[in-house]
């Protein structure tokens, strides 16, 4: 494989699934606590107190970015360290504590690449209506610039938010991930008020000094079950919900026409600030989406299918190294120039063990179909490994794995997995 020398390797990671000291530091509640703490709602009733414990180890976790050789660490912050109450006053503790981990990736010489949000909503502002009201993204705006402020002279990209998509679906329209809504059709104001969180953000860290400022959109390839006409609108239905609604508004301004009925009235005034000019685009892939004309009775516009005939991780996700090259192609294809340099924000799979052969037969394939999409003129400048630690997989607790460092949460010891090894030289350039 060929990867230009300045291609970004790098691995994610979120506050929630690693940092564990949910109490220290002055920490506020977030959705998750309270979704953790509610019975029946986690795999075993796990929790994210302890994690990987990285907010008192991650000299540690640093030490093992460099053994790894990544050029960048995407990591996010936590909403409630820095603002407890979702508002106001600044918790300097919690500014402390990220302003020490960039110091850490700076002198060890590794690109601090940081998501403003990934899905650990302060409670407060939960219960004044979280995503589905209008104040949420004004509020985020704010907290955007107090860490544009205060990392912006470091930080090399910046991330809103992570995966509006799967907030909205899984948090508002099937209650299956925090805050545990299940308003289905309902949950669509989560989607534009993410996008306009995002747009507000946008402006908010450049005007604080920020550069290069981007997404972290997870995207899916759709495939239909037949090229009968059911299925074939059906699929564009899902594709506008699950993948257009989120990039169509940011990267042209306009949302899919699928959509605009579920949207709140008075959205088209904020399609200027959504639509913001960005750096780059960052794609999460992990699978493609079956789906079906809807059955009988069924009141939503698809029936979603399993996809088949593939290998499955222990997450039961279909292993389909293809679907992120057809992806990146559709991406391309439908935003022409209006598509800035994208990189793969997170690619992963969960597979057991530290002999973990199935986890380098996965990147390698990935890694293959995007040098084929690279190749067929789609501009890629990185790609993130989802997870540099096993961590917390939200309401499956702590059973998939996705490190390239294998997590005793007994002791806490990290081990390198075989596939770290790997990856190690990969970026060595020593495949
Ligand atoms: C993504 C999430 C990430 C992790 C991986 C497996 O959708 O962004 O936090 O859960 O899936």
């Amino acid at each position: 494989m060929a990867f230009p020398d300045d291609f970004v390797w790098g691995v994610s990671t979120s506050a929630f699934q690693i940092e564990g000291a949910t109490r220290e530091g002055g920490r506020g509640v977030s959705v998750w606590d309270t979704f953790c703490a509610t019975p029946g709602k986690v795999r075993n009733g796990e929790n994210a107190d302890i994690a990987c414990d990285h907010y008192n180890r991650f000299p540690e976790d640093v030490a093992l970015m460099v053994e790894l050789g990544v050029k960048a660490y995407r990591f996010s912050v936590a909403w409630p360290r820095i603002q407890p109450t979702g508002h106001g006053e600044v918790n300097v503790e919690g500014l402390d504590f990220y302003d020490n981990l960039v110091d850490a990736l700076c002198e060890a010489g590794i690109a601090p690449v940081t998501t403003l949000y990934h899905w650990d909503t302060p409670q407060p502002l939960e219960d004044n209506g979280g995503w589905l009201v209008r104040d949420t993204a004004e509020r985020f705006a704010e907290y955007a610039q107090i860490l544009g402020e205060r990392l912006g002279d470091r930080v090399e990209m910046w991330i809103p938010l992570n995966e509006p998509m799967v907030e909205t679906l899984f948090g508002y329209a099937l209650g299956e991930y925090a805050p545990g809504k299940a308003l289905l059709f309902d949950a669509m104001p989560a989607a534009h008020y993410q996008n306009l969180a995002h747009g507000l953000a946008v402006s908010a860290l450049r005007a604080a000094g920020a550069k290069n400022v981007g997404t972290a959109n997870n995207h899916s390839p759709v495939w239909p079950a037949s090229q009968d006409e059911g299925d074939l609108t059906a699929a564009r239905h899902l594709g506008a919900v699950i993948n257009w609604m989120y990039s169509d508004p940011v990267l042209t301004g306009k949302y899919p026409d699928e959509v605009i009925p579920y949207l709140p009235s008075d959205y088209a005034d904020d399609l200027p600030k959504i639509a913001a000019p960005l750096d780059f685009y960052g794609v999460n892939y992990y699978e493609p989406q079956g789906v079906a004309k809807p059955g009988e009775g069924n009141p939503l516009p698809f029936e979603l299918r399993p996809i088949e005939g593939y290998p499955l991780t222990t997450n039961d996700s279909p292993v389909v190294p293809d679907g992120l090259r057809e992806f990146l192609s559709t991406l391309k294809n439908r935003y022409g120039d209006a598509l800035p340099p994208v990189y793969i924000t997170e690619s992963g799979c969960s597979f057991d063990g530290v002999h973990d052969r199935q986890r380098i037969d996965y990147h390698t394939e990935h890694l293959a179909a995007l040098e084929k999409a690279m190749s067929e003129g789609v501009d890629v400048r990185g790609y993130f490994v989802w997870s540099l630690l096993d961590n917390f997989e939200w309401s499956k607790g702590y059973q998939p794995r996705f490190g390239l460092v294998h997590i005793d949460y007994e002791t806490l010891s990290r081990t390198p997995k075989d596939s770290f090894h790997w990856y190690r030289g990969v970026i060595g350039g020593a495949r």
